[in-house]
């Protein structure tokens, strides 16, 4: 049987499953591998399922001689040098599709939460101090007929502009090449995005040209009362200059899913009661992520049998 390593837990029946097929070594550390772990974990392996939490780079594959596939759990695969993989021979692979709508709903999550304050809120109240009623209480902004402006227009930006249209409002978008949503999202530059938007949705994917895309500079262009959100990865916007710009009371709001350097984060982040935050979840109902661990099981057995990868990335 070939050997596979799964670096982190995932379903129960589905690591049953899954021992079934392979000779399985199960990460089981609750914190982040370091260097020496993951290689500890991976250098007997043919088949690696990872998580983004891994850093696969050249040390590593270097020291996993074995290794003939990485299985990202992810659709995102920043954390994994593939250029390195490509000059081994090891095939990348990731989980497209089957988090699409799941990631676009949790965006819309995130969107009208911070439009309407809805942590703030809900922490109002359970802190007991809803008294009364009253006429300016909690007064938010207003999502149906507002500008979206999505930044990164792949299958994520397509299904949330779509769901756009149900709140009457005008979608723009901002991506290196014109997308299949033109008809309902007009391209522009991200300078006209960052003017126009109500609200700006991040969902590009992070690498060196997308680091701190969104810097000082970029914020300040934005209008003094949008609602800027971040699914993407924590590093396409600069934490520190979207704490400083808040902290000047610019922007309505923020909501964000990922944060550099994750899972810790700014803490300034925690003084701000206008940014809606959570740990890197859009993708997270059972179902999608249940259909991600399983994806990212066939595209590493596949290469193992030595059949074509259902997503491959290089
Ligand atoms: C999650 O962030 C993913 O890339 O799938």
């Amino acid at each position: 049987m070939q050997s596979i390593t799964l670096t982190r837990p995932i379903f129960p029946d589905q690591i049953e499953s899954l021992k079934s097929h392979c000779d399985l070594t199960l990460g089981s550390k609750q914190a982040t591998y370091s260097e020496a772990e993951v290689i500890a974990l991976l250098n007997n392996a043919e088949g690696a399922i990872i998580t983004l939490r891994e850093s696969i780079n050249a040390a590593v594959l270097d020291a996993c001689p074995r290794l003939k596939v990485v299985s990202n759990i992810a659709v995102g695969y920043n954390n994994i040098d593939v250029a390195a993989c490509t000059a081994r021979g090891i095939v990348v692979t990731n989980t497209p599709d089957v988090l699409t709508q799941t990631t676009a709903d949790f965006a819309w999550a995130l969107l009208m939460a911070a439009a309407r304050r809805l942590p703030e809120a809900e922490r109002y109240l359970r802190d007991g101090k809803w008294q009364h009623w009253t006429l300016n209480q909690l007064v938010g902004k207003d999502v149906h007929g507002a500008t979206l402006g999505i930044v990164g227009m792949g299958r994520i930006g397509g299904a949330i502009a779509t769901r756009a249209a149900g709140f009457g409002m005008k979608v723009i978008y901002h991506n290196r090449r014109p997308s299949a949503e033109a008809g309902i999202a007009t391209l522009c530059s991200m300078d006209d995005l960052l003017a126009q938007a109500d609200f700006a949705v991040l969902v590009l994917p992070y690498n060196a040209e997308t680091h701190h895309i969104i810097n000082a500079a970029r914020i300040a262009q934005m209008k003094p009362d949008a609602v800027l959100v971040n699914i993407a990865r924590g590093g396409v916007v600069d934490d520190a200059a979207l704490i400083a710009a808040m902290k000047q009371g610019h922007l309505h709001s923020a909501a964000l899913d990922v944060f550099e350097g994750e899972p810790a984060l700014n803490p300034d982040f925690l003084t701000l009661p206008n940014v809606v935050l959570t740990p890197h979840i859009a993708s997270s109902s059972e179902a999608t992520r249940r259909a991600m661990a399983q994806l990212a099981i066939n595209n590493c057995l596949a290469v193992l049998a030595g059949k074509p990868a259902l997503n491959r990335v290089n």
